[in-house]
């Protein structure tokens, strides 16, 4: 079964084809990083009329790559929620479209199982069940995942995500968007020692984070002092052994708590250097073993969404089939 996958929910168009006895045959992603840098931030009226303009490229591209034709693609899949609801449209109506004029099934996807499921496509996969630690621009969460389908939320974030945190405070050092790729890089030049910040909830005795805080203990220090080059560099350096201490220590609790022994990293965050590295460190030490998406799938792509549907159809999951959108901007993935 050959599916086609298609990702529209931030900033990122992703389109991939999926093959169920071949694997990925082939992926495309466009970032819109350089369009929405000017503002900071992604622009959502902007968003949704560039994945307009890259959808049909992104296709032709995949389709030749995998030297394939439309009329090969077995299903669609793509990403109905969470994200941008204008965004989410364009990838929505796209598929819905392309289903019909081939006559084949479409299937809404979620976003995070798309994440949540990618590190499946590895070289050397985890195998169910797995304890997955999912931390994006917009969710930090914990989960114990034992198949397709079957999400368990152990604890999750109760203000910031993760990226967010990095983003936010990578503004506030006054970096470029995205900051959490920034932010990672210039505190590679960081100091030890120069800075106290907090490791919040470390010892809260759950699996739930905070990271609000943090940003606001880097907003005190920015507002206090005139700060010299080398001061945000080291400041840098804090902010990124705080975030990655507490994720890699509330990791290793879900793994004891659930009394398994494989970590699932997905999310964009996941590209983070330092945080494999206090992952592999602590749980590594345990016995335990952490596995990663190709560095190119951590962040959004069409592979996930391709794959997820793939999976799910092998699971038996029944497309819509009224050619409607279904997009759910919100949508918690406790209800897929
Ligand atoms: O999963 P993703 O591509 O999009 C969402 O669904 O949110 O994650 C994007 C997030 C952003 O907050 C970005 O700053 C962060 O992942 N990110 C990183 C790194 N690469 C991406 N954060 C820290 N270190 C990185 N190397
Ligand atoms: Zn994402």
């Amino acid at each position: 079964m050959l599916v086609l996958g298609i990702e529209s929910s931030c900033d990122e168009t992703g389109v991939a084809l999926f093959h169920t006895e071949r694997g990925l045959l082939a992926h495309a992603v466009y970032t819109q990083v350089a369009m929405h840098e000017a503002y900071g931030g992604v622009v959502p009226e902007l968003a949704s009329r560039d994945h307009i303009r890259r959808l049909v490229p992104l296709l032709e591209r995949v389709l030749a790559e995998a030297q394939v034709s439309k009329q090969d693609i077995d299903a669609i899949a793509y990403t109905a929620g969470p994200g941008l609801a204008g965004a989410l449209l364009v990838g929505a109506s796209f598929a819905e479209a392309l289903g019909l004029a081939l006559d084949i099934p479409v299937l809404p996807v979620h976003h995070l199982e798309g994440h949540l499921l990618s590190p499946l496509l590895a070289k050397t996969p985890p195998v169910f069940p797995f304890v997955a630690l999912l931390v994006s621009g917009g969710h930090t969460q914990l989960m114990r995942v034992s198949r397709v389908g079957a999400y368990e939320l152990l604890g999750e974030s109760l203000d910031d995500a993760a990226g967010e945190a990095f983003d936010k405070t990578a503004k506030l050092l006054g970096l470029g968007y995205p900051g959490g790729p920034a932010l990672a890089m210039l505190a590679e030049g960081g100091k030890p020692g120069r800075y106290k910040l907090p490791r919040p909830m470390l010892n809260s005795g759950d699996l739930d984070f905070s990271f609000s805080g943090l940003k606001t203990a880097v907003l005190t220090q920015v507002r206090n002092a005139e700060l010299s080059d080398q001061d945000k560099t080291d400041l840098a350096y804090e902010f990124q052994e705080a975030v990655t201490e507490v994720l890699a220590a509330k990791a290793l609790a879900a793994l004891a708590q659930t009394r398994l022994d494989q970590l699932v990293v997905a999310g964009g965050v996941g590209a983070n250097r330092r945080l494999r590295q206090r992952l592999d460190a602590v749980i590594g030490k345990r016995g335990g073993k952490v596995f990663y998406p190709e560095l190119e799938l951590c962040t959004d792509n069409g592979a996930m969404i391709a794959f997820c549907g793939a999976q799910r159809l092998l699971a038996g999951a029944k497309p819509k089939g009224d050619g409607g959108f279904a997009i759910r901007p919100r949508w918690p993935l406790s209800e897929v």
